[in-house]
């Protein structure tokens, strides 16, 4: 018997039982997807549940069942979202992945890896060539050079590489820090572990890390400090007076961080800075990355942590038991994308500046207030110059009214109040669809 998931309750269901303050979180799902969530308690009664076909083929109903430490994550809803952006016809500015497709080379390098035959489980920590091509790029972008055998895991992508690093390094009670808003998989990951959760949260317009509200968070008592930069949703980049200023605190209070550097290579108002590449950081951070975002194959979910041999272990641990191994094939393609020549990079980022330039100027023009972003493929706007109530009321007017889809950021906060003026754009689409989706915008989205 089969219930059907939550993800399948009906968008309009929710907003009419009153949850738009309640909606959380929206992770950007193992797809790229962001989604929207409802309160699940709106969905676990009695008179919520779905019907299920028992032998008999009668519809019985059951109650919806999760485990507590996921209780007070929400229904997916992103699905609705979808759904409700194909009903109305809109354009997909919400989606965290490219409607392009990744580069030939590494699609050929994927078709002729299977023609080979490379297609049993891989070694639980990766395929050899790949952990040193992963070794060979790190070295490239860090200065540091690691041991591919020891310190280097593979992993289903970042998520798992995150996963991995909670299970394997954080135990029940731990506490860590995030920065708010962050990628949802932190919260949900950190409450399975069992983690103390201390939130710090980034405001606009610059989102700067708060020196002093950080130095009095941090203690002996913390754990470990996640960092996600360049930044999903706000496109900040953390300096390196930020990042000196939480190594120097991780140092004085023997403190982990775990760094998400999935959008490195998306870069472009500064440099991206390793965070293992500051002084005496090397040993007590797991650099977390993946494929999906520099070579627009966010489905393939290949990533990988990097970390000196005593960190790695409890990495490795968490991983053997998650997976145990990712993708033979696709690892084989991964280590032929990771050489690729310093001229695809730099290209990708000129493709993607102007991409950039399209909506960012396009939502200035529409009347947004657009906050700079320095990197990822994700800008933050206010959207308030419109007189909707909240960012989810936003997001869904835009919709159904406007026709383009966007993401309300209330979703990354673990108090969704801190989110509700803003929304997120994606620019990881074609040129036609950005200005598509910005001409649509500027005819019919009228400020109040
Ligand atoms: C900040 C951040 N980290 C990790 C991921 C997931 O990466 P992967 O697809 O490699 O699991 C995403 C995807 O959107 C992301 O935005």
């Amino acid at each position: 018997m089969r219930l059907r998931p939550p993800a399948l309750l009906s968008f309009s269901n929710h907003l009419s039982k009153g949850i738009s303050g309640n909606i959380r979180s929206g992770r950007e799902t193992s797809s790229g997807f962001p989604s929207f969530v409802a309160d699940m308690s709106t969905v676990s009664t009695e008179k919520d549940a779905v019907p299920v076909r028992t032998e008999s083929t009668q519809k019985t109903p059951k109650p919806l069942q999760i485990a507590k430490r996921l209780e007070k994550f929400k229904t997916t809803i992103f699905t609705q979202m979808s759904n409700l952006a194909i009903k109305h016809g809109a354009i997909n500015l919400g989606q965290g992945f490219p409607n392009f497709d990744g580069p030939e080379f590494v699609k050929e390098a994927a078709i002729q890896a299977i023609k080979d035959g490379k297609n049993q489980y891989a070694r639980g920590y990766g395929v050899a060539d790949l952990n040193n091509a992963i070794a060979e790029r790190f070295k490239k972008d860090s200065g540091l050079l690691v041991d591919p055998e020891k310190e280097v895991t593979v992993t289903s992508g970042c998520t798992e590489a995150i996963a991995a690093t909670m299970l394997g390094l954080i135990n029940p009670g731990d506490e860590v820090i995030l920065f708010a808003p962050f990628y949802d998989s932190y919260e949900a990951t950190l409450s399975m572990v069992g983690a103390n959760i201390k939130c710090i949260t980034l405001r606009p317009p610059d989102f700067a890390v708060p020196i002093d509200e950080l130095r009095s968070t941090v203690s002996r008592n913390t754990r470990a400090i996640l960092i996600n930069t360049p930044h999903n949703p706000t496109g900040k980049m953390f300096t390196k007076e930020e990042l000196n200023v939480i190594a120097s605190l991780c140092i004085e209070n023997d403190v982990l961080v775990f760094t998400d550097e999935v959008y490195d290579k998306l870069a472009f108002e500064m440099d991206h800075i390793c965070m293992a590449s500051l002084p005496g950081m090397y040993e007590r951070t797991v650099s977390m990355n993946s494929l999906g975002k520099t070579f627009s194959l966010t489905g393939w979910k290949i990533g990988w942590a990097i970390a000196p041999p005593h960190l790695t272990w409890g990495v490795r641990q968490a991983h053997a038991f998650l997976t145990f191994a990712t993708s033979t094939p696709m690892q084989w393609a991964t280590s032929v994308a990771l050489r690729a020549p310093d001229s695809y990079y730099v290209e990708l980022k000129r493709d993607y500046m102007a991409k950039k330039a399209i909506l960012v100027e396009g939502l200035k023009a529409v009347g947004f207030k657009v906050f700079p972003s320095s990197g990822t493929y994700f800008v933050v706007v206010d959207h308030t110059p419109f007189g909707l109530e909240n960012d989810v009321a936003f997001c869904e007017y835009l919709i159904k009214e406007i026709g383009v889809v966007a993401i309300p950021t209330s979703v990354f906060y673990l108090n969704p109040e801190d989110g509700k003026n803003l929304v997120r754009f994606t620019f990881c689409k074609d040129e036609e669809t950005l200005k598509s989706a910005v001409e649509r915008m500027k005819a019919r989205l009228i400020k109040k």
